[in-house]
């Protein structure tokens, strides 16, 4: 064997490497800049649901710890390479989620809009509380709701009081917080108007956060608190709880208030104001 031989076969090899990998290249870094300029109506456009999952993601990257010392690179050359190849994959993923989530919509996300609440009556009343399903599986939200332990299957809706409810997405979809996503709701005749959703990091009104108190349920019980599964507890007794639910006004035909249900209101309304008042400026 000689050295010309090597020095050809080397050549064809790169050759017909390169053919294929060369134009893949190119138009791979032509659609990245494509897309780093589409990224934000990109991003604006995406469905509610896949937004906050392309967020998630977004927030675990950042979290990834071998990340933290490539970021705090000095020169500022490799900085902006840095940067550069960080906002490509962020382009990809984006891309990813935006095609999974329009291909897939049926199987891998929901959309849930003001329209997806409903007067609490129209729900199934288990013990205290209210369920129902959005994706048609009723039947197996009401045997978790009533066997009081398990997983409740995606679609699941779970309501106590008109204005805050919990919906269950499919699995896998926010593995923090077991795929729950907690609202803050606006209820009035009109009907429902969402104030606020998220994962962990919803706050309500009175400054509680939704995903610290709930999780602190034991893990057979789904994040379902109740009033023994080891949430922290909150100021309003079943009584109050009873007497709230009949002034949904959602409802076409509100339940009429008996003089104990009045009494329970009236007491729930001093707690209430404890828990509004807001600190005083000095
Ligand atoms: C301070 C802790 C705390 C905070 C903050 C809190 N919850 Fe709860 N939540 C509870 C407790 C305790 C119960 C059970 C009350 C009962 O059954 O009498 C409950 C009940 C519920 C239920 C009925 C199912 C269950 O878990 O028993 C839903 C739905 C719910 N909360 C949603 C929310 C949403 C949405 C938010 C935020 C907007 C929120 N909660 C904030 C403690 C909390």
């Amino acid at each position: 064997m000689t050295d010309g031989f090597h020095a050809e076969r080397c050549l064809a090899v790169t050759l017909e490497w390169w053919t294929p990998t060369l134009p893949c290249l190119l138009a791979g870094t032509f659609l990245l800049f494509i897309l780093k300029q589409w990224m934000a109506p990109l991003h604006d456009s995406l469905s509610e649901t896949a937004r906050v999952r392309f967020d998630n993601e977004v927030t675990k990257m950042k979290k990834i710890p071998a990340f933290s010392p490539i970021l705090s690179v000095r020169d500022p050359g490799v900085r902006q390479g840095l940067k550069t190849i960080f906002r490509s994959v962020g382009a990809v993923l984006l891309l990813s989620v935006a095609v999974s989530g329009g291909h897939d919509a049926q199987a891998q996300e929901m959309t849930i809009t003001d329209s997806s609440f409903k007067c609490l009556n129209d729900m199934v009343k288990v013990r205290h509380f209210y369920v129902d399903n959005l994706l048609g599986n009723r039947k197996a939200t009401i045997a978790v709701a009533e066997k009081g332990t398990g997983t409740y299957p995606p679609g699941s809706v779970v309501q106590l009081v008109p204005g805050e409810v919990m919906v269950k997405h499919p699995e896998g979809f926010n593995s923090a917080t077991r795929d729950w996503e907690f609202f803050e709701l606006d209820v009035s005749k009109e009907g429902t108007r969402i104030r606020k959703r998220g994962f962990a990091e919803v706050v309500n009104r009175f400054g509680g956060n939704c995903f610290a108190c709930h999780v602190k349920a034991k893990p057979e019980f789904d994040m379902v608190c109740e009033i023994d599964h080891g949430c922290d507890p909150i100021p309003i007794t079943r009584r109050m709880l009873a007497a709230l639910q009949k002034t949904d006004p959602r409802c076409a035909a509100p339940a009429a208030l008996t003089e104990d249900d009045q009494h329970a209101l009236k007491e729930l309304d001093e707690v209430m104001k404890t828990m509004r008042a807001p600190a005083a400026p000095k």
